[in-house]
């Protein structure tokens, strides 16, 4: 891909350089510093967009910096990387496909093209279809194989397959049907199957099986269970009829698992697994919430594309986010990113950000195969506020780590009628408040700015100085969820097209479900021969041998 290639490594590029100069001088100055030379700087380093606020004014940062990142980004062609993938170019250059999840959210009537074809009809026909199954089931219209209405929806996927609509329908739980259950299976464990089907009846269940490419181990191996369980409670000739869907883009595979593919729905080859959220992979979550607020959803997702795709870099919010990551990653040298959400409903969304930032990133060599000397990818972690304040904040406020963080809350409460919202704001922003200028100096301590308040004991002192970003959305809806996603997604490209990297292969997973296949084996049989053990490490064959003489049976 032209557009990619490049004769000049990063770190050759006049604006890298200049980024390195530059940050040895930004060193030089604490957050508090920067606060206290500029006293419009939390106005000024913040953007809007849809319903989404950005603060970014604690970084350690100065206009400066913000300056010299985007010209990075000219310098790295980002603004042709990002009209390459809208355009449907072959950006996932080593799998040779284009990254079109863009086109699962584009309006009817709007135009995404692959190879001169536009993608928005079948999009929307797959979306009519889902609406269909989704609108029966919430009418308590769809029976199983011996007639007993569906209310029970078993999810069952991994990774991108999972993680998307397993976080989703936890965010937008308050807009479900609480009259339906929906359970999500991913572990090849079976006690996550156990557990997400010991209390439903199979003749009331509906297993949606989500896998793009229908040979994942995990997802087959429960689907095989729950297949098993069906027949061993209902006696009919239907039971895979009436009680499967497929989504896959794997209809051969689909079929010879027996599964018609007549119900299936296709998933296609430029869907990422973790850019599938907004396909068919998310059925379930439309039947939890209705299909009006799933196309709210994806109204969100387009308004964020369309920011991204036409908003001048200073002002659009997935580039400042992404830049500013690369900034923190490669000029402060922070080595993780802490996600926290202000909201019970979040708790996924770390879970669901590690895939996509960190299977999307977490990548050694260019898109020309050579060797990175930089750091890419940081490490993704978090659990939402308060609760993680309880945890794991004493080292964020204490710790000798270089992180930073992103906090994400929402100004209005749900209407619960249980509203605690000011509290979990206040504890929010509080937070920010604390790791950026620690607690000797608050900036607006009493409106005395700089000024020490009290003398602490070392072993009292948060030092601060800590960099964070906060995105406050108005309101939790389907629209805001949207648009939080789609802006984590094209800050994910963002980076990735600064690294030079290929953001949408996952190389490295395969590796380790290689070496699962080639160790199953021999747990199934005796063991090792003496034939094999010359091929194995001895820490390998030490744990196969040690689990078999404990195994029993
Ligand atoms: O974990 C690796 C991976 O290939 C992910 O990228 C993908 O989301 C997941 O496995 C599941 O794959 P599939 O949808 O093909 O079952």
């Amino acid at each position: 891909m032209e557009t990619w290639d490049t004769d000049i490594v990063l770190q050759e590029k006049s604006t890298w350089v200049a980024l390195l100069e530059h940050s040895t001088q930004i060193n030089k100055q604490s957050l508090s510093q920067l606060f206290l030379t500029d006293n419009q700087r939390g106005q000024n380093m913040a953007i809007q967009s849809g319903q989404l606020y950005l603060d970014y004014s604690k970084n350690r940062l100065t206009s400066q910096t913000v300056n010299l990142l985007m010209n990075l980004a000219k310098e790295c062609k980002l603004k042709e990387k990002i009209e390459a993938m809208f355009l449907g170019k072959k950006v996932n250059q080593s799998e040779h496909r284009a990254a079109l999840h863009i086109a699962l959210r584009a309006p009817l009537g709007d135009h995404v093209y692959l190879d001169q074809e536009n993608l928005v009809p079948q999009v929307q026909q797959s979306l009519m279809r889902m609406r269909i199954i989704s609108d029966r089931i919430r009418e308590g219209k769809m029976k199983g194989a011996t007639g007993r209405v569906i209310k029970n929806i078993i999810h069952i996927g991994i990774g991108g397959s999972d993680l998307g609509p397993f976080m989703l329908y936890e965010a937008l739980k308050f807009y479900s049907d609480r009259g339906l259950c929906l359970r999500f299976v991913s572990n090849v464990d079976s006690s996550d199957f156990y557990e997400a089907t010991r209390d439903l009846h199979p003749e009331e269940c509906l297993f949606i099986v989500c896998s793009k490419s229908f040979t994942t181990t995990e997802t087959l191996s429960n689907t095989r269970l729950a297949r098993a369980w069906c027949l061993a409670h209902i006696d009919s000739e239907e039971v895979v009829a009436k009680h499967f869907i497929a989504v896959s883009a794997n209809e051969h595979a689909v079929a010879e698992f027996g599964i018609d593919i007549s119900t299936m729905f296709v998933l296609w080859d430029w869907t990422g697994g973790r850019y599938s959220i907004d396909s068919a992979v998310g059925l379930s979550v439309m039947i939890a919430i209705g299909a009006s607020n799933f196309y709210e959803f994806l109204c969100g997702m387009h308004e964020m594309d369309q920011h991204f795709l036409h908003t001048p870099f200073h002002e659009n919010m997935p580039v400042l986010l992404g830049m500013i990551a690369i900034w923190n990653n490669n000029f402060q040298k922070t080595s993780s990113l802490a996600i926290l959400p202000y909201s019970h409903y979040l708790r996924r969304f770390p879970a669901y950000l590690q895939q996509l930032a960190m299977e999307s990133n977490g990548k050694h060599v260019d898109v020309n195969g050579h060797q990175l000397s930089f750091s890419t990818c940081p490490i993704y972690w978090g659990e939402p506020g308060t609760n993680a304040q309880h945890s794991f904040y004493q080292l964020l406020h204490q710790g000798t780590s270089v992180f930073s963080a992103d906090f994400i809350g929402f100004c209005q409460p749900l209407p619960n009628e249980l509203t605690s919202q000011d509290q979990l704001v206040a504890n929010l922003i509080a937070q920010t408040a604390v790791l950026a200028f620690g607690n000797q100096s608050l900036p607006l301590s009493n409106g005395v700015n700089g000024i020490a308040t009290t003398t602490l004991e070392p072993y009292q002192i948060c030092v601060g100085n800590h960099s964070s970003n906060t995105i406050l959305a108005d309101t939790l809806t389907p629209t805001s969820i949207g648009q939080l996603i789609a802006l984590y997604e094209h800050s994910v490209f963002t980076q990735g097209a600064i690294w030079n990297i290929n953001s949408f292969d996952q190389w490295g997973v395969e590796s380790g479900k290689k070496m699962a296949d080639s160790i199953a084996p021999y747990l199934r049989s005796a063991g090792l021969s003496s034939d094999h053990q010359h091929d194995i490490d001895t820490s390998t064959q030490q744990l196969i041998q040690h689990y078999l003489s404990k195994r029993g049976g």
